[in-house]
Order: C-alpha cells, then sequence, then structure tokens
C-alpha cells in the first residue's frame, strides 16, 4: 500500500522556512493565498526564465527595426521569424482563434490589434507591439511602446507616464503585499497626471501557462486582494488612457480593443518573480 505522508509546507523547496513561516502566520488572519501550483519550482523557473530571455531579446530586435512606413504584418513576419529561429514558438498564434503571432496596437487602439498588411505605421502614431514566447513549454509576455516619427507633446507624456504606471507597479509588487497595492499604486499615478486605467483588461499569471490565476488588476485599494508571494511569476500591464477608461471590441474581428472616445491608449507590460526580498523583472 502506497503510504500517504501529510505536508503541511506550502511553499515549494526552493523558497526558506523563513518565508514559509511568515507565509503560514498570513494564512492563520485569513488573507487570500494563491494557489500552491502557482508558486514555480526551481526546474519551472530555470524553463520560464530561458522563455523570457528570448522574449526580452524578440522586442530588442524589434526596437532596432521597426519604422515609419512599415505595416504592421511586416513586424508581425518579424516576430514570427525571430522566435522560431529560437526554437520558440509565438504565444498569440491561435491562441484562441488569434490570427497572428503578435499584437500590434497603434493610438485608441487599446490592445489585441491583429497586424495587417493594409495597416502602416505614419508619423505621429504611437504602437504597442506586445510578444509572448513559449519555450520548451514555458511562458513569457511582455510588450513596450514604440513612437513614430515626430509624435505630439501630448502623446509622449501619456507615453511616458504609462511606463512610470508599469513600474510603479512593479516596485509595489513585493512579498507579503496585496494585489491591491499594486492595482492602487498604478491607479493613483494615472489619475494624479491626469489620465484613466482601462478597467476591463488586466495583468495575469503567467509563465507554466500563458494566462493563469491571479488577474492583476491595475486599480483598486490597498490592504486588499490576494497575498503576493515568492515564486509567484505574473505581469503587470497597465493600460492608461487620455481620456475615458471605457473601452469596446472591435465587432468586426472580435478582438481590437478600442477606446469609447478614440482618444490615445498607451501600455507597457513586465512579467516578474516575486522573490523573498522584491521581485526579479524577468521580461520588460
Ligand atoms: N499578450 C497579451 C497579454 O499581455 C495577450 C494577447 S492574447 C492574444 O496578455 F490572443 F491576443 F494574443
Ligand atoms: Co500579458
Amino acid at each position: 500500500m502506497k503510504k500517504f505522508t501529510k505536508t503541511t509546507r506550502y511553499l515549494p523547496k526552493n523558497w526558506s522556512d523563513e518565508a514559509e513561516a511568515i507565509l503560514q502566520r498570513h494564512k492563520r488572519e485569513g488573507h487570500k493565498l494563491p494557489s500552491r501550483h502557482l508558486l514555480r519550482t526551481e526546474e519551472q523557473l530555470e524553463g520560464i526564465r530561458e522563455s523570457a530571455k528570448i522574449n526580452t531579446a524578440l522586442l530588442d530586435y524589434l526596437s532596432e527595426n521597426i519604422r515609419e512606413g512599415m505595416s504592421t504584418a511586416e513586424i508581425d513576419h518579424m516576430v514570427y521569424a525571430f522566435t522560431t529561429d529560437h526554437g520558440a514558438i509565438p504565444a498569440p498564434f491561435l491562441y484562441e482563434g488569434f490570427p497572428k503571432s503578435v499584437c500590434t496596437s497603434i493610438n485608441d487602439v487599446v490592445c489585441h490589434g491583429i497586424p495587417s498588411p493594409h495597416e502602416y505605421l505614419k508619423s505621429g502614431d504611437i504602437v504597442n507591439v506586445d510578444v509572448s514566447t513559449i519555450y520548451k513549454g514555458y511562458f513569457s509576455d511582455a510588450s513596450r511602446m514604440y513612437l513614430i516619427g515626430e509624435v505630439s507633446p501630448e502623446m509622449r507624456r501619456l507615453v511616458e507616464v504609462t511606463r512610470e504606471c508599469r513600474d510603479i507597479g512593479v516596485a509595489a509588487a513585493r512579498p507579503w503585499a496585496r494585489l491591491g497595492d499594486v492595482g492602487a499604486a498604478i491607479q493613483e499615478h494615472a489619475e494624479k497626471n491626469g489620465y484613466s486605467v482601462v478597467r476591463d483588461l488586466c495583468g495575469h499569471g503567467c509563465g507554466v501557462k500563458f494566462h493563469e490565476e491571479p488577474d492583476v488588476e491595475h486599480f483598486g485599494r490597498r490592504g486588499t486582494g490576494m497575498l503576493i508571494v515568492p515564486g509567484m511569476t505574473f505581469t503587470i500591464e497597465p493600460m492608461i488612457n487620455m481620456g475615458t477608461y471605457e473601452v469596446f471590441v472591435d465587432e468586426a474581428d472580435g478582438w481590437t480593443v478600442c477606446t469609447d472616445d478614440g482618444l490615445p491608449s498607451a501600455q507597457w507590460e513586465s512579467m516578474i518573480l516575486i522573490t523573498e526580498t522584491g521581485n526579479e523583472v524577468l521580461t520588460q
């Protein structure tokens, strides 16, 4: 007969007994904990880091090659070629029916824009390029904004503040803080600058699957939400609008998310690992 040994430990072995003790205290206090399968083992972290390295190299490559006059389909081709040349798979491709390898979202497109051979980057555009990689079964995810030609000061400022929102969110994502602390910090910075935070889309756990628990909202209240625990890997990817936070999905393709008022939106995305002392940025 197989012997059943009850384990009382919550964290995987690669995290310290001290962290385990702190976690048990929070558990007794009744805080919502992440499911154990979301806390990464050493083996998973190794694979996730390799995937993340390719994802970051891809964004660096795009930074050097995206130009005015190029179509978004050309960006898609670069993403597909670079990713497969590195022995990896672009995660968006055929994900829930998404038809391309990357999301390209220009100006009032908030996210999930579909690359097209008929859509050209023109001077004054701001474009978000969101890339996600599968390597040896492990997932990574990140996005950056690219400024095309002469961009207005108003739109430049939106892009800069959005990047600050992402960085402030990352700084707030520390062990034993709460997910609401991350959302609140981002929301405060966006609204202080006269912008709004998109409510309908959020960051997410990522690593073993493309999108896993928890949802990481970019707005909220401090001291609420799931406890942040060493070993979690998730994205922080605020979408910040110049006008209203309301968005709609283009009925024609079922994917493209646009601002209700047609004003521009920006997004920067990082994926992080929560460590025992803070976090490690895996992608940006
Ligand atoms: N990369 C996006 C994210 O940050 C998800 C895109 S889903 C896709 O979560 F199907 F559009 F690719
Ligand atoms: Co993401």
